[in-house]
Parts: structure tokens; sequence; C-alpha cells
């Protein structure tokens, strides 16, 4: 049987978008953020995005494009020796990641269901905890998880046009619509001025007394949230068929995911403030109480809380989805296995990776912190040095294709994957794994 393509060039774009905005923009964003100090961490994650996230994408693509090959198979067939064996980290990394993602993205499924069945009416910290408890812990939580991978794996096995595409072109238009309505929303709370001035006004002194837990969380964030990193930006690429220009693609995507990012602060800050929550606060769970108890005192607010709890669980499944098809590509590039048994196969087992996650809060952090601090930045420190170092006649050319005019700006990139985005990584590494 023939490789897929993508059916239309918008196809893609949204699906590299619809992987790209996710849990990571809604619920990993805005705690990293109030942990790293507000808006200092949001700059230096700014700084990143622009200076490495987009670079480190179209290495990536360059990748995928040219091979038309899987994660792992790309990097065998340009790169030979022992570049066959690099391909296993991002099998490995994207066990790990959808392990506990799908956990997360089963809570914000089950804070649906609480909406529609109950309504929001938890109005005090105490109860929110309480059903906070409820939801992540334990036998829901476990339902959940099982019920979201049903439907990553629904949505994998049907394949690469009949499944991602066509979810992908309803569910990013609906995120984007939802959110900006939602931030609409926030402007209108008590405590909206002080947010956006947590938010918004940088204290440098933090970034230069917390750099070394700073730098790696801005970096870890910044790949996690583009989908970086383990080979998700290489497979969808290789389902491109024709030369066009790779750049505005990566462009469109990068705009989006961080616009989409910095929008949801715009919802949640204001929330977390109204509700009179401390922002360093805001851990795993701290953003599940926060807008509960904000959708339970606001007008409207049960409407409003299904509708985001909505729209973050359709943004969770089209990130899974990426997931899962960088190890099917991979089963069914090299091995002889069909797309169904290898996405139960992969998904299974995903499954069960899990399921330490649905009992203890604990492997929520293990997981996190090694894909999020270490696995990442390693792979995305492997991509970048393969492509600046080992194959820069491939990166140039494909990245030539579709331009007319001779493009200063491909100097410019190769320069910066050769060496600066190289010595930030190696740092940001070294810490995030001592850290770790
Ligand atoms: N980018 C996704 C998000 O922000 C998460 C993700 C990470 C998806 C790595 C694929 C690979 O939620
Ligand atoms: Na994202």
């Amino acid at each position: 049987m023939a490789r897929e393509t993508w059916a239309t060039r918008i196809g893609f774009i949204l699906a590299a978008v619809g992987s790209a905005v996710g849990l990571g923009n809604i619920w990993r964003f805005p705690f990293q953020t109030g942990q790293e100090g507000g808006a200092a961490f949001l700059l230096v994650y700014l700084l990143f995005v622009v200076a490495i996230g987009f670079p480190a994408i179209l290495v990536e693509f360059v990748i995928g494009r040219r091979t038309n090959l899987n994660a792992v198979g790309s990097l065998r067939e340009l790169g030979g020796g022992a570049w066959r064996y690099v391909g296993w980290l991002f099998v490995v990394t994207g066990f790990v990641i959808l392990s506990y993602y799908s956990v997360v993205a089963g809570w914000f499924a089950r804070y649906l269901v609480v909406g529609v069945t109950d309504g929001f009416t938890v109005t005090t910290e105490a109860e929110a905890a309480e059903l906070f408890g409820i939801v992540s812990t334990g036998l829901d939580s476990l339902v959940f998880h099982a019920i979201f991978m049903a439907l990553v794996i629904g949505i994998v096995a049907m394949g690469v046009r009949r499944g991602i595409e066509l979810a992908v072109k309803v569910m990013v238009p609906a995120i984007i619509l939802f959110l900006i309505g939602l931030a609409a929303y926030g402007t209108t709370l008590d405590g909206a001025g002080a947010a956006y001035a947590y938010y918004l006004s940088p204290d440098f002194g933090v970034v230069v007394d917390n750099w070394t837990s700073l730098l790696p969380a801005a970096a870890g964030q910044a790949f996690f949230t583009l989908s970086l990193g383990m080979g998700v930006m290489i497979t969808y690429a290789s389902y491109l068929g024709e030369d066009r220009n790779l750049a505005t693609d990566a462009g469109v995507i990068v705009f989006l995911d961080t616009a989409i990012a910095v929008l949801v602060g715009f919802v949640v800050f204001p929330f977390i403030f109204a509700a009179g929550t401390d922002p360093g606060q805001i851990a795993v769970g701290a953003i599940f109480f926060s807008l509960t108890q904000a959708f339970a005192t606001l007008p409207f607010g049960t409407l409003l809380g299904i509708v985001f709890f909505g729209v973050v669980t359709i943004a969770a499944l089209s990130s899974a989805i990426s997931i899962l098809e960088v190890l099917v590509s991979y089963l069914i590039d090299e091995h002889p296995i069909d797309r169904l048994p290898a996405t139960l196969g992969a998904g299974g087992a995903i499954f069960l990776l899990g399921v330490p996650v649905t009992l203890d809060l604990v492997f929520l952090d293990l997981l996190d912190g090694l894909a999020d601090g270490v696995l990442l930045v390693l792979g995305a420190l492997i991509l970048v040095v393969f492509v600046g170092w080992v194959i820069p006649d491939v990166g140039l050319s494909e990245l030539g294709q579709g331009i007319t005019s001779v493009d200063p700006w491909d100097d410019i990139w190769l320069w910066m994957v050769r060496l600066p985005i190289v010595i930030v990584l190696v740092v940001a590494l070294a810490l995030g794994a001592l850290d770790y």
C-alpha cells in the first residue's frame, strides 16, 4: 500500500497546529508561568520560541519532507550508522509523554462531565480541593484516562486523511474562537488589572536570580508546547508530497501556538486573581481549583465552564493523536504491521503506563519532569546537531524549495542551528538534568 499523504496543504498546517496547541498551552503554560515568576518567565519563553523553537521546527520539517519516512527511519536513511538508533529516543519520549498527558486530559474531560451533570457549585478552596482529589486520583481518573486513550486510538486507527486531518479542521478554529470569548469575559472580572500587571510587567531581578531554574523551564516549555524534540514534526512533514516553502508554514504554526498560550494567560490569570489564589501556588491541580471556584461564582459560570473544559479536551485530543502517530508511523514503516494492530498495541501499552499516574500524582511529576527537563531537550539537541553538522546541505536544499530568490535567512538559520542553539540547549539540558 502506498504511504499516505495529506489531502490538502491546509490540512498539514492544521494538523501541526492541532498537535502544538494542547495541554502545554492551557495546563502547563500557566502553572509554569506562575511558578517561575510571571512576566519574567513569559519574556524568556517568548525569546526561546522565536530564537530556538522556530529554527528547531524547521530542522524537523526538513528531515521529514526529505525522507518521507517516520522519525526513526528518517534518521537512519539520512545519517546511517549509529543514527539509526537515535530515533528510539523519540519512541521512548512518546510513550512517556502520552501516558501522563492522557491522564491529565482525562481530568479536563471529567470536569466537563461535572459541569454537564451537576453544574459548577463548589465555592470554597476546601471543597474545590476535595473535588479535584476525586477527579484526579483513583477510579474516576482511571476511567477517564481509558476513555481518552480509546478516543485517541480510534482517531489514529482511521489514518492520516480520514482521522487526523478531518478532526483538526473542526477543532482548531473552535479552540481559537472559544478562548477569545473567555479572554474577553476575563476583562470584566475583579482583579483583572492586577492579573495583567503580574502577567505583563517583567521583573528582571527574577530572571537574574532564578536563571538556573528559569532557563531549563523555559526551554522545556518551548519544546513541549511546539511538539518538538520527539519527532512529531518529522512525522507530520513526512506526509507532505509537494515542495512548498516550509518556513511560511513553520511561521504560521509557531505564531498560532504562541498566540494561544499567551491568550490562555489572559483567560487563566484574571480568573485566578478573581478567586484570590496565589499564582505562585498554581501547581498541577490548583488551576482546576481556581477555575471551578470562579465558574461557580460567575454569572453563566456553568455554561462558561462547560465550554472551557470542552475546548481543552478537544485541544488535548489533537495533540495526543500526534504523539501516538509518531509511534504508529514508526511501527508500520519499519515493521510488517498494519495500522490497526500498531495503533491498538502502542495505545494499549501507553494506557498501562499511565495507570500509576491515576493512582498517585507523584508519578505525574516524575514523568513530566523527565519529559520536559531531559527527554525533549535532549531530542531537540540531537536533531539540531544532526541537521547543522551532519546533513547541512540537505537542510539548506529543503529549506530553499519553493523559494525563488536567494534568501539570506537560510544562512542565518544554519548558523543559529550550528552554534548558538546548541550551546543554549547544552546548558539547559545540564541544568534540567541536575534539577531532575
Ligand atoms: N504540544 C503539545 C501541547 O502543547 C504537547 C506535545 C508535546 C505534543 C510533544 C506532541 C509532542 O500540549
Ligand atoms: Na502547545
